[in-house]
């Protein structure tokens, strides 16, 4: 994959491993943008973004999205490993398939946890993601 002249900024992609999220990971590294892919429980497909772009470009990081001290330890983590964050891509998503009065209650909460508060932590007050954008476009300026 032939990437085009390195742009400085740093970007975090919930669910990044497949689908939908490894699509926009890969589109924004090969625009030489740096990326954070996070996943649960696909690394092998997380990683294997990583090796494609090596790990100056991309790295694969487990974080839960419905786990707020999670999404705020993969906003760190980004950040010591690459400077800085300016683009959230909040991408992780699951769908319990079937009739809606059928599902349990388990299913139900879990959808909301991650599609809901999942989609709410990173521009959320409890993530560090606000401080840290607003400084490094700061920083940038
Ligand atoms: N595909 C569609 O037609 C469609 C339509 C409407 C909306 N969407 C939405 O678009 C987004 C992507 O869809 P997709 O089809 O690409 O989904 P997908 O193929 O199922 O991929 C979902 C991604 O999210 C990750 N993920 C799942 N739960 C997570 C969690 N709790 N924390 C962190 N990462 C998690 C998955 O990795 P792990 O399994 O390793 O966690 C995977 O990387 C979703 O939010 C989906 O609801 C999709």
């Amino acid at each position: 994959m032939t990437q085009t002249v390195r742009d400085s900024r740093v970007a975090l992609v919930t669910g990044g491993s497949r689908g939908i999220g490894a699509g926009i990971a890969r589109r924004l590294a090969t625009d030489g943008l740096r990326v954070a892919v996070t996943y649960t429980s696909t690394r092998e497909r997380a990683e294997a973004i990583a090796s494609e772009f090596g790990p100056d470009s991309v790295v694969a990081i487990h974080a839960d999205s419905s786990d707020p001290d999670a999404v705020d330890a993969a906003v760190a983590r980004t950040v010591a490993l690459f400077g800085r964050l300016d683009v959230v891509v909040v991408n992780a998503g699951i769908a319990s398939v079937g009739r809606f009065d059928e599902l349990e209650s388990a299913q139900i909460d879990r959808m909301l946890q991650v599609n809901v508060t999942g989609c709410c932590t990173p521009c959320g007050r409890r993530c560090a993601i606000c401080p840290t954008t607003v400084a490094s476009s700061r920083s940038a300026a």
